[in-house]
């Protein structure tokens, strides 16, 4: 039996999320789902964006789904997700860049992960107005570009996969991409002390350079780590290269927690109307099935959902279908039960 934290947010979260819980819950294994508030709403009723009581039940949770969120208009600090990442400790976000079948993309046959450092880099949050205007700190320690760079080592050995690549841009970012750079360095040779049968090939490339083989030549890449900034920016584009935001999911990994959302947002210019794509979310439940080590539970759900994409018949208008969320998401469930 897994406890799992639910927070459906707001817009469009709660819609794909239902969906998605709707497809678990046809699942061999046993979960215990409970609801946890985030978001605006909760902001309007309590607020605030993220009430004590949903962090304590993350923290105490085998892993968290989380929707999405509306930001709060205005508010000086930082929203929900943010925050609820720093809270659990959950340092390391991994954004697969995936292609599948019936589903427009620029590239049908990528499968490249993105791994970001989430806890530092630009987006420490220490900014200060100056005379002339502001400032922002980059902050870059030894210990979180070691630790993200061991992920990256890991969820390759995990994967399969063969290459991993930094990306940085030390040449101009001297100190802090310098740290990062050197850390990633020892940590490869670590790893080719551990096993060199494994074959892991190690390289490196300045982030504008990275951006553009990401467009031209993505199949040179297979498993990316990058620091925070660079991480979001080249994880949105490479979500650009496989379908868009609908079918792009996350995870955010710490040492001991977990939590799977799907890259998207609220989407309030389509919430209520029944025609969200639940693949992301989807995808965000096979990444976590795979954090509780359920591979096999991963595998089924990501293949019903692939069924579902090739046979076309029940797809939101994203993906050029007519159907609603939850016609999708019964497509997906009907499949993943007779697995
Ligand atoms: P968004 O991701 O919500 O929407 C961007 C566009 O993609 C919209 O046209 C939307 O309709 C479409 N879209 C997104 N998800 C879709 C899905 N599953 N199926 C079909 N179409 C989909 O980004 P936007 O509009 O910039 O932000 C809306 C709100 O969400 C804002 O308040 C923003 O701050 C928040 N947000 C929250 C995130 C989170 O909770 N992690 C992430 C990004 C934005
Ligand atoms: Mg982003």
């Amino acid at each position: 039996m897994y406890t799992i934290t639910v927070i459906p947010g707001d817009g469009i979260g709660p819609e794909v999320m239902e969906a998605t819980l709707n497809i678990l819950r046809a699942s061999d294994l046993e979960f215990d789902f409970q609801e946890a508030r985030a978001g605006y709403v909760c902001f309007q009723d309590t607020g605030t964006t993220l009430p004590d009581e949903t962090i304590e039940m993350a923290k105490n949770s085998d892993a968290t789904l989380f929707g999405a969120v509306t930001s709060v208009p205005d508010q000086k600090t930082a929203g929900s997700i943010l925050a609820l990442r720093k809270a659990l400790g959950l340092y390391a976000n991994l954004r697969p860049i995936k292609s599948y079948p019936g589903v427009e993309a620029v590239y049908n046959d990528l499968d490249i992960l993105i791994i970001r450092e989430n806890s530092e880099g630009l987006y420490s949050e220490i900014e200060e107005y100056t005379e002339e205007g502001a400032t922002a700190l980059r902050v870059i320690t030894r210990k979180a570009s070691d630790r993200i760079s061991r992920v990256a080592f890991e969820e390759a050995l995990k994967r399969g996969k063969t290459r991993v690549t930094a990306v940085h841009k030390a040449n101009v970012l001297r100190k802090t991409d310098g740290v990062f750079r050197e850390a990633f360095w020892k940590v490869a040779k670590e790893y080719k002390d551990i096993d060199a049968s494994k074959g892991i090939e190690t390289d490196e490339f300045y982030v504008d350079a990275a951006a553009m083989f990401l467009v031209t030549d993505p199949h040179r890449f297979q498993v990316l780590v990058t620091t925070n900034l660079f991480g979001d920016i080249l994880s949105d584009e490479g979500a650009g290269l496989v379908g868009g935001l609908g079918m792009a999911p996350s995870a955010n990994i710490g040492d001991n927690n977990g939590l799977f959302e799907p890259v998207h947002g609220s989407a309030p210019d389509i919430a209520g109307t029944s025609v969200a794509n639940p693949a992301a979310m989807i995808l965000s439940a096979c990444l976590m099935l795979q954090f509780l080590g359920e591979h096999q539970e991963a595998f089924k759900l990501e293949q019903a959902l692939i069924n579902v994409l090739k046979q076309g018949t029940f797809l939101t208008p994203d993906l050029g279908g007519a159907s609603t969320t939850m016609e999708m998401a019964q497509a997906v469930r009907k499949i993943f039960e007779e697995s």
